[in-house]
């Protein structure tokens, strides 16, 4: 496995709309094996193919959620739960909405709040390339539509007021003249 480079906004690759993907073979595993070490190693809980310049619609996801410690003392143990959306649509969607305060692997150290659905009825294949259909809700529902928006070439503070995304996109585009500059 290997741990591919992130693109960061503003780089107008993460503007790519994302194909389909039309067979999952061990090519497209490969990437998702890839996918998933590299947002292990960010650290993030989600990671869009497009993010590491693969404008194919293909999403990792793992909400590493922190179970009991083995022993009394001891760091609880990280249970890990990845999920591989390939092909993934929404097909439904909750009138309901929450918003959650977001961050992105691509947008380093910036958080917005955004409002999303806060139950969602998504379909998609697997790792293997079995289809499933299932509601999602929870942090698993904000995170899935976050990713997907990364296929259509939507970063999350595209959702924030006008007066938000300005201060966020100059924060991006001065951190990227620092490291020119350096
Ligand atoms: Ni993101």
């Amino acid at each position: 496995m290997t741990i591919l480079p992130i693109i960061e906004a503003p780089d107008p690759r993460l503007r790519v709309i994302s194909e389909p993907v039309a067979v999952v073979d061990d090519g497209l595993r490969a990437l998702m094996d890839d996918m998933l070490a590299t947002m292990y190693d960010a650290p993030g809980i989600g990671l869009a193919a497009i993010q590491v310049g693969v404008a194919k619609r293909v999403l990792v996801i793992d909400l590493q959620r922190r179970g009991e410690p083995a022993a009394e003392g001891e760091e609880p143990v990280e249970v890990r739960e990845p999920r591989y959306f390939v092909n993934p649509e929404i097909v439904w969607e909750s009138d309901e909405v929450g918003a959650y305060n977001e961050g992105c692997l691509s947008v380093p150290e910036l958080f917005g709040d955004v409002v999303r659905p806060l139950r969602v009825r998504a379909k998609w294949l697997d790792y293997d390339g079995a289809p499933h259909e299932e509601e999602l809700d929870g942090l698993l529902a904000t995170c899935l539509q976050h990713e997907m928006d990364h296929l259509k070439g939507i970063l999350f503070f595209d959702h924030l007021s006008k007066l938000k995304r300005d201060m966020i996109v100059k924060k991006l585009t001065k951190a990227k003249r620092g490291k020119l500059a350096a």
